[in-house]
């Protein structure tokens, strides 16, 4: 569905359907100018454009190729200012420097990050004491994703991102999608 040839038609739908939750995550991230932000699960990149208008530096992430070349495109300016990175790879495997990241965002995609634990693992080890990772994921995608209730995945990923390095779980009803998507806050330990 992310890669193939049809890909590039799920791309341009969901730049423009999930636009708003882009932009919703990164209000709550609320980034300072100076910050080095991770994005994953980027798809077509239209959160990753909003970001790197608004913070130092966006690493952003996704295993498919079709979106990987999507988010190139929209992109372009800023990779050759310096300003974005974009990385073929996965939750699991973010090619930066340990504590080196401000802050992540990941809008629709946690319900697909395999295996959980080990991608929260990795989201813990590039975010600097204190960062956070903010989430938007659409109620229907963790369902079917995940075969758990909306409730039911917060529970477990509340166990695994303790166990992570990631406490403090908040979620509530997103603005997106008239309040049928969730928002989770997770922050690494280690801070003030
Ligand atoms: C539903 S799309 C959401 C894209 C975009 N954030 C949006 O909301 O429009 C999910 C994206 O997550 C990516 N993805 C799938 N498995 C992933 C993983 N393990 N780690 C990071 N991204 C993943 C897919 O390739 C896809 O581009």
């Amino acid at each position: 569905m992310f890669d193939g040839p049809a890909a590039i038609v799920t791309a341009r739908v969901m730049a423009r359907r999930n636009l708003d939750a882009e932009r919703e995550a990164i209000e709550v991230l609320d980034p300072r100018p100076t910050d080095r932000v991770v994005a994953i699960g980027v798809g077509a990149g239209v959160g990753v454009e909003l970001l790197a208008r608004r913070v130092a530096w966006v690493f952003a992430v996704d295993p498919s190729r079709v979106m990987v070349d999507e988010t190139i495109r929209r992109t372009r300016a800023a990779i050759d200012d310096g300003r974005v990175v974009v990385a073929r790879s996965t939750a699991a495997r973010l090619g930066v420097a340990d504590g080196d990241v401000d802050g992540a965002i990941a809008v629709n995609s946690i319900q697909m990050w395999e295996p959980l634990a080990d991608s929260l693992a990795e989201v813990a080890r590039v975010l600097r004491p204190g960062g956070r990772l903010v989430t938007l994921t659409h109620d229907w995608a963790i369902e079917r994703s995940t075969g758990r209730s909306v409730d039911g995945w917060l529970e477990h990923l509340d166990g695994l991102a303790t166990a992570a390095g990631l406490g403090g779980l908040r979620s509530w009803r997103a603005k997106a999608e008239a309040g049928r998507s969730v928002a989770v806050e997770l922050t690494r330990r280690g801070g003030r």
